[in-house]
């Protein structure tokens, strides 16, 4: 079965989590939650299985507003999201930032989900597969993922992401098998490839036809349990 990893981003109230807790509760092992950080501890406590947005560099207790990997282990997550487009824009993440991020999750067994993707205009250049290739060297050439933890890659185009758009399930599977070979070619083991932007309850039935494709990375349709209830029976129903 399809993995679903729901990344709730930032714009969830408490009052929004409560019910979207209560409302999801018999669907929660269906998928992993990645609820802002201030809710992490309530959706655990709930037995949701979680993973945090982000993590810092290090453990280091002097990063005033941070999460450290060691915080992130010690109240029970299990995830993490490393390289999502909107960090690598918003807050210039760029390799050195991101090889730091994959030792800190490592140390702390953080599971990893490493996001990548090309923006609009790469995407209309052709230069997709070399952009995911190298947003893979970047950390792959500096960073082995060892121990039991375990890594997924989310394919994200930026152009994709909270737009509605989304590539063809033909493109996308062209992009994991360049992922697929890539990894294959680095002696790189991991648990699954992951596809995200704009997935929801209306095309997840036809994006859970893509063979090379192991789950997916939703965001703005995780913000709302209905479709979120949709989507796990979509995928609980579908024989992929
Ligand atoms: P979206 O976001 O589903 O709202 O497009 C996906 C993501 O950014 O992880």
């Amino acid at each position: 079965m399809k993995v679903l990893m729901l990344n709730q981003k930032s714009g969830m109230l408490f009052e929004d989590i409560e019910t979207y807790v209560t409302k999801t509760k018999t669907y929660q092992n269906n998928f992993i939650l990645f609820p802002t950080d201030v809710y992490l501890n309530y959706c655990i406590e709930r037995g949701f299985i979680c993973g945090a947005q982000n993590i810092a560099q290090s453990d280091e207790k002097n990063q005033t507003g941070e999460l450290t990997g060691k915080q992130i282990n010690s109240i029970g997550a299990k995830y993490v999201i490393i390289g999502h487009s909107e960090r690598r824009n918003n807050q210039k993440e760029g390799s050195d930032v991101l090889v730091n991020k994959f030792e800190t999750a490592i140390n702390n067994s953080l599971n990893i989900v490493y996001c990548i993707g090309e923006s609009l205009v790469d995407y209309k250049l052709g230069n997709t597969s070399q952009i995911v290739s190298s947003q893979l060297k970047e950390v792959f050439n500096k960073v082995k993922v060892t121990g039991d933890v375990k890594l997924y890659i989310a394919y994200e185009p930026i152009w994709a992401i909270g737009t509605g758009l989304t590539p063809t399930t033909q493109e996308i599977s062209n992009v994991s098998s360049v992922i697929i070979d890539y990894l294959k070619d680095n002696h790189i083991k991991i648990d699954g490839i992951l596809y995200g932007g704009s997935v929801n309850n209306e095309n997840i039935e036809t994006l859970l036809n893509i063979e090379n494709v192991d789950g997916f990375l939703i965001g703005g349709a995780s913000n709302n349990y209905l479709k979120t209830i949709d989507i796990c029976e979509k995928v609980n129903n579908s024989t992929k």
